[in-house]
């Protein structure tokens, strides 16, 4: 999704926008363009179609704008094709913006601004946002942003300067993330922490239909009814390190090498005595007694992550649990109200579609828990309940750490609810728990012997056209996981099927050298997966087996073509370590095709809009 950056200081305006600019990257963009107050005080703008290092060349062939004012913006197309026309930032007369976001609203506005003679240059709803300011602009910066946020329907976050005050920043946010960064004698607009963590720690999180105004004196803010209103400093506990390579070629494999830190550092301040202890994020045993039912609502890997919940905590606390597709959930009105409990995922805590399931979710009456990762989110914020993974900053598009440590919560969460139901005993509770704190060790053993043999895998693979993920019960649940990750960053169609559904009409796409990825970590399904796999072989699949060792001891000798075997741990915990291989597997083969795993093509890494 887009990012929007803007600054005020000493600094050359133009190098920090740039650098900024830059630590959004991760959230996948098409175009970038800088616009800042030049040393007349007139805006200078300055922005092409593509990636930054296009922006950049630009900047040297048209000299780079000389000032200490400026805002900038990496576009990932919604209104109008990525291109030179369409990139922000976007003006009026006497302003200028960047935004990220939809205005739902803006062919009406179009059409009044037209009828009152304006022209526009671009297709996109960025612009006739620029234009109606400029249109209502009466030498009053905020009061004419008050004017258009009566006007304007959508999703926003917006950086804007008016030519009359070449010394501030103005910014706004409604449902579209904003923060506001402080330092000494400068200040800055982010859509996210990490492209201020090289300046400063130190932030606000602008609320809804709240203004900024940004000067080097320090920054203001009004609320909606423009009233001055004092905010609470917040410090970001990410350094930048944490947000850089760090030596590794690209962000996936270093979130993925992360992983035994994140689930560490997730699940152990949240265990006392070998039990499940939720006290640290508010939550009493007392709080999970008696719910009738668990909706799980998220998309995309965090909806997978409910899908490994879904079992667990039926399995553990006997409670029904529905996974739901937050795009779905939210539009099909559906069955929760009181008693129930509903569970939102989400690593970002800004996506569209989970934040309006929420909402409804709560509207409802049911009680909402979040499992995010951003802190100070949205989702966050709106939760009866929060539980933060503490995976620290994902950057790869792909989502790996995020995963790993939403499911280590699912964990614990449905441990937490069987022992508050009384489904299973303490002893019971005491034995998984113990399990669960050997994870971090176990993932960092199967990263460290798994990798060779996903990178031979992931070249095998580049030629295939599409392939298929088969499992069954958590396996099933993983597989999903692994066909996503394969095709967005590989590009190589995939499918994840349960492994009894394949003889109801997949089996048919079955032909000669087709990649087959059988998951098998369940003892107790094994003969009926190794039926599957028998069933596909026989049909000419090459299969690839990602295996445990007990599983392994089950197999016939040349019933896979490569195996990636991983070590037992306790069954129900399983996708803990099983999903690393699919990753790692997923990663090579992007690598293998030359592709960039770190910004896959067409997908943004937080998807603020529907
Ligand atoms: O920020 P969220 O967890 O709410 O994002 C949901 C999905 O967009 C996300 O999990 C997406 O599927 C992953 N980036 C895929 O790796």
């Amino acid at each position: 999704m887009c990012g929007i950056v803007g600054y005020v200081g000493p600094r050359d305006c133009s190098d920090v926008l740039v650098s900024a600019l830059q630590k959004l990257e991760y959230r996948g963009y098409d175009s970038a363009g800088i616009a800042v107050f030049d040393e007349n005080d007139a805006i200078t703008t300055v922005k092409t179609e593509g990636k930054l290092q296009n922006l950049k060349d630009k900047l040297q062939i048209v000299g780079k704008p000389n000032g200490h004012v400026g805002i900038g913006h990496t576009r990932w197309a919604t209104h109008g094709e990525p291109s030179d026309v369409n990139s922000h930032p976007h003006s009026g007369a006497r302003v200028t913006i960047v935004h990220n976001g939809i205005i739902e609203n803006y062919q009406e506005i179009k059409s009044f601004l037209v009828g009152k003679g304006r022209e526009f240059l671009s297709e996109t709803d960025t612009e006739v946002v620029a234009q109606l300011l400029d249109f209502y602009y009466d030498g009053n910066p905020i009061a004419t942003i008050d004017k258009v946020m009566g006007e304007v329907v959508g999703s926003f976050a917006l950086g804007i300067m008016f030519k009359d005050f070449p010394d501030r920043v103005f910014a706004v946010r409604r449902e579209s993330p904003l923060i506001v960064g402080v330092a000494d004698g400068e200040a800055f607009i982010a859509s996210d922490v990490p492209a201020i963590l090289q300046y400063t720690k130190d932030y606000y999180l602008l609320e809804h239909d709240e203004i900024a105004t940004l000067t080097n004196d320090g920054v203001s803010f009004v609320d909606k009814y423009l009233n001055p209103i004092e905010k609470e400093l917040k410090t970001a506990d990410w350094d930048q390190e944490a947000a850089e390579k760090g030596g590794y070629p690209h962000f996936m494999i270093k979130e993925i090498n992360e992983q035994p830190e994140a689930i560490r550092t997730t699940i152990m301040p949240r265990i006392k005595d070998n039990l499940p202890n939720l006290e640290e994020c508010g939550i009493t045993l007392e709080m999970l007694k008696g719910f009738k039912s668990v909706t799980i609502v998220a998309c995309g890997t965090a909806m997978h992550a409910g899908m490994v919940g879904k079992y667990v905590i039926e399995d553990l606390a006997r409670i029904p649990v529905n996974v739901d597709i937050a795009s779905e959930f939210r539009y099909r009105n559906p069955i929760v109200g009181d008693g129930d409990l509903v569970i939102i995922i989400s690593q970002s805590g800004e996506t569209a579609d989970s934040l309006a399931a929420l909402r409804l979710a709560k509207q409802k009456g049911a009680k909402i828990l979040a499992i995010v990762n951003a802190k100070g989110s949205s989702i966050a914020r709106e939760a009866d309940m929060l539980i933060y993974t503490l995976a620290g900053p994902e950057i790869a598009v792909a989502s790996t750490k995020a995963y790993i440590t939403q499911i280590s919560v699912m964990y614990l969460f449905a441990f937490e609810l069987a022992l508050a139901n009384e489904t299973i005993s303490v002893a019971e509770c005491q034995q998984l728990t113990e399990s669960l704190q050997k994870m971090p060790e176990a993932v960092k053993y199967v990263i460290d012997n798994t990798n060779e043999v996903c990178k031979k895998i992931g070249s095998k693979l580049i030629t295939a056209d599409s392939l298929l993920y088969i499992g069954r019960g958590l396996d099933y649940a993983l597989s999903m996981e692994g066909s996503l990750k394969l095709k967005e960053v590989s590009y190589i169609h995939s499918e994840s099927y349960a492994a009894g559904e394949l003889k109801h009409g997949t089996i048919s796409l079955i032909e000669d050298g087709m990649p087959v990825i059988a998951v098998a970590t369940q003892t107790d399904l094994i003969e009926k997966t190794i039926s599957n796999v028998v069933e596909v072989k026989s049909r000419g699949a090459n299969v690839i087996l990602v295996c445990t060792e007990a599983c392994e001891q089950k197999m016939k000798e040349g019933i896979a073509n490569y195996k990636v075997v991983i070590p037992n741990t306790h069954e129900l915990l399983m996708p803990i370590t099983a999903v690393v291989p699919l990753q790692i597997l997923a990663y090579y083969t992007a690598i293998h095709k030359g592709n960039d795993p770190d910004q896959p093509r067409n997908l943004a890494k937080s998807v603020t809009v529907e």
